[in-house]
């Protein structure tokens, strides 16, 4: 299939079984190792320090267009960032653990012709389900490569019809603080939400994740559906998503409203934009040992770079 993405769309048969792959424990060693010292991130809280006997990654199986390997199921659904549980990456999952996500209804309008409610089932059915391998980028410096199944945002977009006043898309989390404990402090704008701008939510590249390593989306990870931006910070990738709005004005988002000189609207991966508390020239590759070099737009500029022509990126950060 020839395709114009970078990102290679891949069969559930190909994505390497995930017993393949070392357990986590086993990785968390390895990965100790190249974290040193706690790293100090506005959304991180700092990395736990474990053992040093370090033990090679194997790294058969899927790979993104660059040839990264995914990471293993293990790494991706105990590795998470999802602050309406809790703030520390490994406690996430089990928090997660019995959070309702069926039945789930997704609420699409605003300045739209043909407002409508979806539930998940209905989107299932709607929307061709594609696998998409991409690299998550956090702002936090880390990264991992994901095999993500889910359908164009675009795609649903032109379903309900933006009208011509619609110049951005904005999401909105659920809110229930009942079952997201995280949701209780105060310290957060609830409910977490996230916007673009309409015409890179158009990008192809741009999807709403109902999957992950051909099964269905686990609670940690957004399900039962949730965006995926790869060319920008993770934190843009919004989970667990109840409502999506097309509006007039750049919406608010939950971390520029929290510290705007440190996260901004646009968020895209940029090496030669440092966070001010640290370096963005490098990222640690979840199972890796050594630090690499962070990509422009997180290596898909030629798919979304022309979307910022004549944008200085070092003001829209
Ligand atoms: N969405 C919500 N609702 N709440 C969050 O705390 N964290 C973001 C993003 N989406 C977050 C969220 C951040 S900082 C990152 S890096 C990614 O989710 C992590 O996605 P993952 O846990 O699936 O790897």
């Amino acid at each position: 299939m020839t395709s114009v993405y970078k990102s290679v769309p891949i069969r559930s048969s190909e994505i390497t079984p995930k017993d393949t792959y070392l357990s986590r424990r086993d990785f968390m060693k390895a990965a100790s190792l190249a974290t040193g010292a706690a790293l100090l991130a506005a959304c991180a809280p700092s990395v736990a320090n474990e053992s040093q006997d370090a033990r090679p990654v194997p790294t058969s199986g899927a790979t993104d267009e660059l040839g990264n390997p995914v990471n293993t199921y293990e790494d991706i659904t105990h590795y998470n960032n999802y602050y309406e549980f809790t703030v520390d990456k490994q406690e996430v999952a089990g928090l997660a653990k019995g959070f309702t996500t069926s039945p789930w209804t997704v609420e699409v309008g605003g300045l739209v012709n043909n407002a409508q409610t979806f539930g998940v089932e209905d989107l299932l059915k709607l929307f061709p389900q594609e696998e998409r391998i991409y690299r998550l980028r956090c702002v936090e410096a880390w990264s991992m490569v994901i095999p993500w199944t889910g359908f164009s945002l675009a795609s649903l977009l032109k379903m309900v019809e933006p009208t011509s006043d619609a110049k951005y898309v904005r999401f909105e989390t659920v809110y229930r603080p009942d079952e997201m404990p995280g949701q209780k402090s105060p310290f957060y704008p609830w409910p977490y939400q996230e916007g673009l701008r309409l015409d890179e939510a158009m990008n192809e590249l741009a999807i709403l994740a109902t999957g992950l390593y051909g099964e269905p989306n686990v609670a940690q990870n957004g399900a039962p559906i949730r965006l995926v931006v790869p060319w920008k910070y993770g934190f843009k990738s919004i989970k667990s998503i109840v409502k999506i709005e097309l509006v007039a004005e750049e919406p608010d988002t939950l971390w520029k409203d929290i510290a705007p000189n440190e996260y901004g609207f646009y968020a895209n991966v940029n090496p030669a934009v440092d966070h001010p508390r640290w370096s963005q020239a490098s990222e640690r590759r979840i199972g890796e040992l050594s630090r690499r070099p962070t990509l422009p737009f997180n290596g898909y500029g030629e798919q979304v770079a022309a979307l910022y022509d004549g944008m200085d990126l070092r003001v829209n950060y």
